[in-house]
């Protein structure tokens, strides 16, 4: 396992280019499994999450190859096997976003539930109850959901909570039903906007994707599109936070300054100046960390995968800062780690105060998740000394090439071989 050895300090300089979305990009290669045509997909970051999104679609019947470095070819020209196995659904939680598709197109599937994990309970009823509302008999047997159906039938659903993924699966499921399906209380997130973007080339037919309401008139059957996907907003905000807390100069290319509007917002409350440039957003900091008070919200709130990224920032503020997290229950693990790098942090259930320190001394740091892996090296990349941050297998689920970016802008920062596993 490699692990990634920081010496902080160096402020970023220069400019970087953002990915394709992970979060837009799984869902959308899922969506291959609508159509026995094929389809195009532009901007692919190449992510172990998308190896593992591939190696599941392989097993369901989709050949996939790479045409250049970031286009993939896909084609799911029949279905070989309606079942997401445990060992992929519990390495990668979107897999269980083919039950959508899959009940759709072969009118079975048997999808293991994916469990806890390190941020949180993370259920997936509003999936289920979703797609039982379209039509589908669902047993849960043997840790599996399994689902039958002839053919789905539209209706008019409720999300408790907005949820990303239980739309994202829904909308898969109803763009082939019969008739039209609502979705009340939809989430926005522009991943989700992206999908349906890719569903409407291949003929589906959804209007309001980005607002709280969608409707989808299903079709009788899909066909193959072209699609490219949008730059990693999650990707530009943690560079941004870089950026910032290193009192660097960093122009982020391609940063979508329409989807980062609350990040913008609560940078600049910090202190970072951030100016839109033509093609993107520049970011530097002159000045004092200012504290802040930051709740995470559904979009277009402050997104929770930029939490832990923030709070990096944050330890080093000339005051105390108060972050309430709403959407996981558990997404504050990385806080154990900053606390031993000098941060001082307190928390209780949602919330964690977080006094501003001079500063943080590198340590050697072990990585839980992704966001919480980004959050440790944006802490390593200004602390004083040396931080070795281990378990990187987090980071690359998630960020393309992220130490030869930082290097490129002056970060001293390197991948190295551990001999032997942690
Ligand atoms: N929830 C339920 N029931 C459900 C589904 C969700 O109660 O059936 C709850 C969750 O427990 C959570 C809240 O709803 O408290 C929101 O979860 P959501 O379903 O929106 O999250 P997700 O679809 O599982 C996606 C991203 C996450 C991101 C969240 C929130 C992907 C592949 N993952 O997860 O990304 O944090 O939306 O924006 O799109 C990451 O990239 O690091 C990451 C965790």
């Amino acid at each position: 396992m490699d692990k990634i050895v920081i010496h902080g300090g160096a402020p970023l300089r220069g400019e970087v280019a953002l990915s394709g979305s992970k979060n837009a990009a799984l869902p959308i290669l899922m969506a291959s499994l609508l159509t026995d045509e094929p389809v195009f997909i532009r901007n692919v970051p190449r992510l172990r999450d998308v190896h593992t999104a591939l190696a599941l679609l392989g097993r369901l019947g989709v050949e996939s190859r790479w045409t250049d470095e970031h286009a993939l070819e896909l084609r799911a020209a029949s279905i070989a096997s309606h079942e997401a196995p445990y060992d992929l659904v519990k390495t990668m939680r979107a897999s269980f976003i083919v039950l959508g598709p899959l009940i759709a197109r072969a009118g079975r599937a048997r999808v293991s539930t994916p469990g806890g994990c390190a941020i949180g309970a993370r259920p997936v009823n509003l999936h289920i109850s979703g797609i039982r509302a379209l039509g589908a008999r669902i047993q849960l047997r043997n840790g599996y959901v399994e689902a039958r159906a002839d053919r789905l039938t539209g209706a008019r659903l409720w999300l408790d909570t907005p949820s990303v993924g239980a739309t994202e699966n829904i909308m898969m499921a109803a763009a082939l039903a019969r008739g039209r399906t609502l979705i009340e209380n939809a989430a926005r997130e522009p991943e989700v906007q992206d999908l349906a973007l890719m569903l409407n080339a291949m003929g589906a037919r959804i209007i309001g994707a980005g607002s709280h309401v969608m409707e989808i008139e299903g079709v009788e059957r899909l066909h193959g599109a072209e699609h490219t996907v949008i730059p990693d907003r999650i990707e530009a905000g943690s560079l941004m936070v870089a950026a910032a807390i290193t009192g660097g100069d960093v122009l982020v290319r391609g940063a979508p300054v329409e989807q980062l509007k609350a990040v913008v917002a609560k940078l600049e409350e910090v202190g970072a100046d951030i100016e839109p440039i033509a093609d993107g957003l520049r970011v530097s900091r002159k000045g004092a960390i200012r504290p802040v008070e930051l709740r995470t919200l559904p979009y277009p709130g402050f997104p929770t995968d930029l939490q832990a990224q923030m709070m990096a920032l944050l330890v080093i503020s000339q005051g105390t800062s108060v972050i309430t997290e709403t959407i996981f229950e558990n997404r504050f693990m990385h806080a154990l780690e900053l606390i031993r790098m000098g941060a001082d942090i307190v928390m209780k259930g949602p919330t964690a105060v977080i006094r501003g320190v001079p500063k943080l001394s590198g340590a050697p740091v072990m990585a839980t998740d992704l966001r919480a892996s980004m959050s440790l090296v944006i802490a390593g990349l200004a602390a004083e000394g040396t931080t070795e941050i281990s378990r990187v297998y987090h980071l690359d689920r998630g960020y393309e090439e992220l130490d030869r970016k930082l290097a490129s802008l002056g970060a001293r920062i390197e991948r190295v071989k551990e001999s032997s596993a942690a």
